[in-house]
């Protein structure tokens, strides 16, 4: 007898929508949900950016729509939703994964630097989750959010106060969402990632100082590679994960549990 593993993983048919597509750990996602029988609404601000990544999944047989999505907007939240619903269907799997990450020492972050990542890191979870709670529980509809924390949420890191702050209630907000959500039928689960190799930090993780950071720190002793990321975001947006909800999965190479 065999059994069919690989079904349980797959999101056929289903709408997927993923926030800041435009680049990085989303665009790469993006493409993953596309492969795996997704119907993709890229969300982003600067819609233009979207363009190419739509496309290229449209030539290799997928769906993808773009859709201009501000997360620290209501208005354009809501505006992204009613996009995607009109034209797929109702959002059923969201990936929350927009954020910001620029490093700033404590006593120098100002009133608007704080706000700015607090806008964008958590309050933008919580307003996408809440959208996309809102429509699946007046379609009758379950479904599944997948929040992107950081291990940064977990613990702690020098310069990131703001940032550590934010994806800490990331985490907080998923378990207490999962909690509250589970009798609608909607799991909401986190991704905590810990150190991916980005365009962002490349030259940094290039460099001696990087090397030597993650040597010393990460068990596994290398950074994450964005495909790494593909089987954790699988099983929690499919039904592979049906009685999941309410977990902070780290994909990190072992970081959180660094030696002291
Ligand atoms: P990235 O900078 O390539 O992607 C972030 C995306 O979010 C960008 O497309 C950006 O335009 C978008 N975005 C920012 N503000 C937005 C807003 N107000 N509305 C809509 N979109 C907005 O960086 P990356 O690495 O792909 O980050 C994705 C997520 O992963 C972030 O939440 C980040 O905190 C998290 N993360 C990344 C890690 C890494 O090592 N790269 C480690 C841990 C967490």
């Amino acid at each position: 007898m065999t059994h069919h593993y690989a079904q349980n993983f797959s999101l056929a048919n289903r709408v997927v929508l993923i926030t800041g597509a435009s680049s990085g750990i989303g665009a790469h996602l993006a493409r993953v949900a596309a492969s795996a029988g997704a119907q993709v609404v890229l969300a982003a601000r600067r819609v233009e950016r979207l363009a190419q990544l739509a496309a290229d999944i449209q030539a290799q047989g997928g769906q993808a729509l773009s859709v201009v999505l501000d997360v620290t907007d209501r208005a354009s939240v809501e505006a992204a939703f009613a996009a995607a619903e009109a034209h797929f269907g109702v959002v059923e799997v969201v990936l929350n994964n927009a954020g910001i990450g620029n490093g700033q020492r404590p006593l120098e972050i100002s009133e608007e630097e704080w706000r700015a990542m607090l806008s964008t890191n958590l309050d933008g979870v919580w307003r996408v989750a809440q959208v996309a709670a809102q429509r699946l529980a007046q379609a009758g509809r379950g479904g599944s959010i997948v929040n992107v924390a950081s291990i940064l949420g977990l613990r702690v890191g020098t310069g990131y106060s703001h940032y550590c702050a934010a994806k800490a209630g990331v985490v907080q907000l998923t378990k207490s969402l999962a909690l509250e959500l589970a009798r609608f039928g909607i799991r909401v689960n986190a991704i905590a990632p810990g150190y991916f190799k980005t365009e962002m930090n490349e030259a940094f993780f290039a460099g001696d100082k990087g090397d030597g950071y993650i040597r010393a720190m990460v068990p596994m002793r290398r950074l994450g590679e964005l495909e790494e990321l593909e089987g954790p975001f699988l099983l929690l947006a499919s039904d592979a994960g049906a009685f999941m909800t309410g977990s902070v999965l780290a994909v990190d190479g072992g970081h959180l549990v660094g030696s002291l």
